[in-house]
């Protein structure tokens, strides 16, 4: 298991669909296995934009929880969490803010697209503006190396980068560490504290190696020096600063984008979608009732399936051989579509089979949701005050 942290969160949005499990859930799933694993619902999120329907975002977030672990996410392994529970993500939002130029948020290009594409909503607000901010907090609060997300959200990631950057500046250093730095040089002695002083401006005006490399050396053989003035010196002389918070990289997986039954983008709002724990009877009939590639009007008309949306599932779904006979059995006017759909029924139905049942159990058990969910938060919120410890005490707010 690598030591690097995965990171993910997602706004609640209820039962998940077949095109989440697909581009998401899937490999959230599969990284459990390589990296320790944070994933949590961004209620605070849906706040930004949902703040007239509050009454949904306590359902949709149990509704969003049971289909994580339908899908496989595993408690032992990831650490599952409601952001709001974990109070420190709004301290961390808070500070950031004070360093955190407003034009940075202003150019968000999600900011305007969003403000253009919900135009029935005010979302002149504070909060609004300050969503990427508050998913900045969300990830640099546990450190995490890796977030994956899908291709919309890699300008709040590089945000994330650049807040990162500027608290390591501006705060990277410990308190009096001037003048320690000063004492540290005095213990040098006269012409060795000298030469450093000299070499780390080369250094430092110059960018000059052979200085940098000379004065590696000088520390290392300072025999008057303990560690941490030691690590201090070099901190002036290379010029880099303690790393408080990590600057994290999107991890953008090549995941099928899933189309929904009408052959645009699957979403709930579109009523187009397939959800991910629905009755083999609902999903039968869906997938029955599909539009299919408009010039087959009739059984012995020739179809082409890249103009078919049924098609579009098959590509996910079906394994060549099934592919092959579709194709043919299209073009050749030598199967039905009914035909045609009923494997991939079968395999929307088969995958669908153990995720119904994990779910069942959190239906039909409640508690047993609520006592992971509590634990994870748990679990996450130690890690958050870690942070928070470190970030207090950098910002001159440890109080001690
Ligand atoms: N903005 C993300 C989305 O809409 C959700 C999110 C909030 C998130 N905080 C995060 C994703 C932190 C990754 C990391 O999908
Ligand atoms: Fe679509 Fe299959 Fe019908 Fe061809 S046979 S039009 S691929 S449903």
């Amino acid at each position: 298991m690598a030591p690097e942290r995965v990171l993910s969160g997602m706004r609640p949005t209820g039962a998940m669909h077949i095109g989440h499990y697909h581009g998401a859930l899937k490999n959230w799933v599969r990284l459990q296995d390589e990296y320790p694993c944070f994933f949590f619902v961004a209620d605070w999120h849906a706040l930004t934009t949902a703040y007239d329907e509050v009454e949904i975002i306590e359902k949709s977030t149990w509704d969003m929880l049971i289909d994580w672990l339908a899908a496989g996410l595993d408690p032992e392994r990831s650490t599952i969490f409601i952001q709001s529970r974990v109070i420190e993500h709004a301290e961390l939002t808070l500070l950031l803010g004070m360093t955190t130029p407003l034009g940075w948020l202003e150019r968000m290009p999600t900011y305007k697209d969003q403000i253009a594409k919900l135009s029935h909503k005010d979302l002149t607000t504070y909060g609004f503006l300050g969503y990427p901010l508050m998913q900045s907090a969300d990830i640099l609060i546990y450190r995490s190396h890796f977030v994956p997300v899908g291709e919309d959200q890699v300008p709040h990631i590089e945000i994330t980068r650049e807040v990162a950057r500027r608290f390591n500046h501006l705060f990277g250093r410990e308190p009096g560490f001037e003048l320690k730095v000063k004492a540290a040089v005095a213990k040098l002695g006269k012409s060795d504290g000298k030469t450093f002083e000299l070499l780390k401006k080369r250094y430092g005006e110059q960018g000059d190696a052979d200085s940098l490399e000379e004065g590696r050396m000088l520390l290392a053989n300072a025999k008057s020096l303990g560690s941490a003035d030691r690590e201090r010196l070099l901190g002036t002389l290379t010029g880099s600063q303690r790393q408080i918070l990590v600057e994290p990289a999107a991890l953008l997986t090549e995941s099928p984008k899933v189309p929904g039954l009408d052959g645009a983008k699957m979403s709930k709002s579109y009523g187009n979608a397939i959800g991910m724990r629905e009755e083999p009877a609902v999903v039968t009939k869906k997938v029955r009732t599909m539009p299919t590639d408009p010039a087959r009007v009739r059984r012995d008309d020739p179809g082409d399936p890249e103009k078919c949306p049924v098609w579009a599932l098959h590509k996910i779904y079906s394994s060549v051989e099934t592919r092959d006979w579709v194709v043919k059995g299209c073009t050749t006017a030598g199967i039905g579509c009914l035909d045609c759909k009923q494997p991939l029924i079968d395999a929307i139905l088969k995958e669908q089979e153990p995720i119904r049942e994990r779910a069942q159990r959190y239906v039909d058990q409640p508690g047993l949701l609520r006592d992971i969910v509590d634990a994870g938060c748990d679990k996450a919120r130690a890690a958050a005050q870690e942070t928070m410890r470190e970030v207090r005490q950098a910002m001159g707010l440890a109080y001690v």
